[in-house]
């Protein structure tokens, strides 16, 4: 039986490792697994936040039984309402049929329409406090991080802020729960991932409830995955990732997504990264849309300022794993890319065309003279794809 691992006083951390699902909402690689976050804070009265994803409840519910060492729960609040934190619900409250649900209006819509449960539902409104005996909770509505209901909720007393799905990331809890029990580097790749694939479309909702925590300290981060954010340091960074994200700012480097079958589309690729490399930038990622996961080009697509994407023409059309990935980032409202396109085909071009057509659709920033390579690469074709890096680069280096 595991038992709860107390995280600071009256705070205990309740949450559980998933490490069988393959695919987060059944789309997102998880390799390193994730966490489901929920707490325990015990005072006169005992708050739950969040619950787990129903396939880990038996754990769940032992541990929280754990926690409460014989107390009676007096309040859930529902932070966010999507499965994999709102799951165990409908069994909480068979369990503990006297627990007050706390949440918004949109909570309680949801409570009804997935568990209907509208008894001991208490709708809070923006700002409102809860005391609870020493502590006392202020909720903070920030809707669409990334549903209509996220919101976040303060524990005034201890500073701690417990945040939903916000600063979350992929990777389980192996052992340590706080960010003093681990290395945190280990994390951020997979929270830019976590949150480039889950919120990215959401910056300027994001940007609001940064705004709205702007206001508060905090001394500790308690999200609904990964690690919970203790050092000052770290929720300086964490904050900062968040901020950096949603502001759709990258670094300077270069993404180059291709789609290629038989490695002629392939060889245009290379040709630019060879010389984005003569020209002195570092951070060049090639990706072939065919074989990585579109999660981890997308993640990348968010680090980096300048994005390249290439494409054979394939029954009069985009190559269809590469529209799928524009899909997705047109789908994220992504902003601010310097964007190069450049493409082939054999009797009749289309990509470069619909390449030209997504460029104006985002509005990137049209980088270097797109490259279009009937059948093989020659010289032409070589010192145009080098003129593309090479604008590319001059563009990313006039910004240090
Ligand atoms: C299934 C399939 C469909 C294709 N459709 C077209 C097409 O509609 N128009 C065209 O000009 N070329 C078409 N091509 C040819 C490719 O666009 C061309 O060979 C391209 O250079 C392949 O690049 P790659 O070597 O990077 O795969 C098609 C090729 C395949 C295999
Ligand atoms: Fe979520
Ligand atoms: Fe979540």
């Amino acid at each position: 039986m595991l038992k709860p691992i107390k995280i600071k006083e009256d705070l205990y951390y309740i949450g559980v490792n998933d490490r069988t699902r393959h695919l987060f909402e059944n789309l997102w690689p998880l390799p390193k697994g994730v966490s489901y976050n929920s707490y325990l804070l015990v005072d006169e009265k005992t708050v739950l936040f969040d619950t787990v994803d129903i396939c880990y409840s038996d754990i769940y519910f032992q541990k929280l039984e754990i926690a409460l060492d014989g107390r009676s729960l007096d309040y859930l609040v529902i932070n966010h309402m999507e499965p994999d934190h709102s799951g165990s619900l409908g069994l909480l409250r068979s369990k503990y049929p006297n627990v007050q649900i706390v949440g918004n209006k949109r909570t309680a819509d949801m409570v009804k329409g997935y568990f209907n449960i509208t008894e001991g539902v208490r709708i809070i409104e923006d700002g409102e406090e809860l005391t609870l005996g020493k502590h006392k909770l202020v909720f903070y509505l920030t809707p669409m991080v990334h549903w209509p209901e996220t919101m976040m909720t303060y524990d005034v007393t201890d500073k701690t802020i417990f945040s939903g799905d916000a600063f979350g990331t992929f990777g389980t809890l192996d052992g340590g729960i706080t960010d003093t029990q681990l290395h945190p580097e280990r994390y951020y790749d997979e929270m830019i991932r976590y949150y480039s694939n889950i919120v990215g479309k959401f910056g300027s909702p994001v940007q609001k409830a940064l705004e709205k925590l702007s206001t508060l300290e905090i001394a500790t981060i308690c999200s609904t995955h990964g690690p919970v954010w203790t050092q000052e340091d770290q929720i300086k960074k964490v904050v900062s990732i968040y901020n950096k994200l949603s502001r759709y700012e990258g670094d300077e480097g270069v993404v180059i997504a291709y789609g290629s079958m038989y490695g002629n589309t392939e060889q245009m690729a290379e040709a630019i990264a060879y010389e984005l490399a003569e020209q002195g930038i570092k951070e060049i990622i090639l990706h072939n849309v065919s074989k990585r996961s579109h999660s981890y080009i997308i993640r990348d697509i968010f680090k980096y300022k300048g994005l390249i994407v290439g494409s054979p023409t394939y029954n009069n059309k985009l190559y269809p794993e590469v529209e799928y990935l524009l899909s997705k980032v047109e789908g994220r409202e992504m902003k601010n890319r310097y964007f190069g396109y450049f493409g082939s085909f054999t009797w009749a071009g289309a990509a470069v065309k619909r390449l030209a057509q997504f460029a104006e659709d985002t509005k990137f920033e049209v980088i270097g003279a797109p490259v279009e390579m009937k059948q093989a690469m020659f010289n032409e074709t070589y010192e145009a794809c080098v003129a593309l890096g090479k604008a590319m680069a001059e563009r990313l280096k006039q910004d240090r």
